[in-house]
């Protein structure tokens, strides 16, 4: 008899076959599903199994407490379903539910931020539903496999057949050394999307935003977005690059900066500015700015973070030092695909 997961709160019902953890079973069926570390310690993919029986890949104590586990709580990510399961996803009713769509695209802008970061503009023939802060794969006909990037515009701030990404140029990579060569407005790129777990949780917590180099993309779609439906939490946010040619977008950040309804710090924080520049913002990695910053509030805040995985991960490693747990560390790490 088949196999099938019905998820109680929305009553979506995918195939489980058994092969893999819940959680891909319902990922690869195109079913939203909150998860982070797919490795059993961040207990993001909780879910109270209300019928049905699960084989455990890994002890899943370390993410759930006696309570959970005596209630019959598992994590999607380390649960085989051995019968046909129903099951009550808890962090669902808080996570974007979009469809995951498949839209072909036109370049219709391209233009320079900075000598190395190229913003462009996509018109899709289908429209493209998206959270603030999540990301699409592309992929062009000449090129191997799909390169993800951030939507860069807050949602409600556009129509939903046009998406803006910005792109690095990492020389030698193929994708975009093509798109550096030429002006290549009006070329054919398929985009599926959305996808990833950088979204704003609703709460009332301080948020603490950083981000690295392209990965400000995200970063300025979540604050726009927050910044459009009347946010008012305590928000800091710290852009690293490495000297100020690479900057951009600071017009942008200091608008959301100004129309902020609670308080809101922004500082570009520069890692290799020649120490004799006029540059008078702060200096370092954006790990010794956040040393700067209240111990109370390293405590408090929720954390998004989009950038190179050296960042984030040393990120992750200084608020360690004044918080346990990760539930409120949210990331997305940019691997480079040459
Ligand atoms: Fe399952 Fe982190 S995604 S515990």
């Amino acid at each position: 008899e088949p196999r099938t997961v019905t998820i109680a709160q929305t009553g979506k019902v995918f195939d489980a076959p058994g092969k893999d953890s819940v959680l891909n079973e319902a990922l690869a069926a195109g079913i939203p599903f909150p998860h982070s570390c797919t490795v059993g310690t961040c207990g993001t993919c909780k879910s109270k199994l209300i019928s049905g029986k699960v084989r455990e890949i890994m002890d899943s104590a370390i993410a759930l407490t006696s309570e959970e586990l005596r209630d019959g709580y598992i994590l999607a990510c380390q649960s085989i379903a051995r019968k046909s399961l129903e099951i009550g996803v808890v962090g669902l009713s808080d996570m974007p539910d979009h469809m995951l769509t498949h839209a072909q695209g036109k370049i219709s802008t391209q233009r320079a931020l900075t000598h190395d970061i190229i913003e462009i503009c996509l018109t899709l023939d289908t429209p493209l539903e998206y959270s603030a802060g999540q990301y699409a794969e592309l992929r062009l006909a000449d090129v191997n496999g799909p390169r993800s990037y951030s939507f860069a515009d807050a949602p409600s701030n556009i129509d939903r057949r046009r998406a803006t990404f910005f792109v690095r140029h990492v020389p030698g990579g193929e994708f975009t050394d093509w798109l550096f060569s030429a002006d290549r407005v009006g070329t054919d790129v398929s985009v599926a999307g959305p996808f990833g777990d950088l979204w704003l949780r609703p709460s009332e917590l301080p948020i603490l935003c950083v981000a690295g180099g392209s990965g400000l993309a995200p970063i300025k779609a979540l604050l726009e977005e927050a910044n459009r439906q009347g946010c008012s939490r305590q928000a800091v946010f710290l852009f690293g690059a490495r000297e100020q040619q690479d900057l951009y977008c600071l017009m942008e950040a200091n608008a959301i900066s100004e129309s902020w309804s609670g308080s809101f710090a922004f500082h570009p924080v520069l890692s290799q500015e020649p120490p004799n520049s006029a540059w008078t913002g702060e200096r370092g990695l954006v790990t010794n700015a956040l040393s700067r910053l209240p111990e109370e509030f390293l405590q408090s805040c929720e954390v998004y973070a989009c950038g190179p995985p050296v960042m984030v991960n040393a990120l992750e490693d200084a608020l360690r030092e004044v918080r346990t747990g990760s539930q409120y560390f949210h990331a997305d790490r940019f691997v480079t695909r040459i």
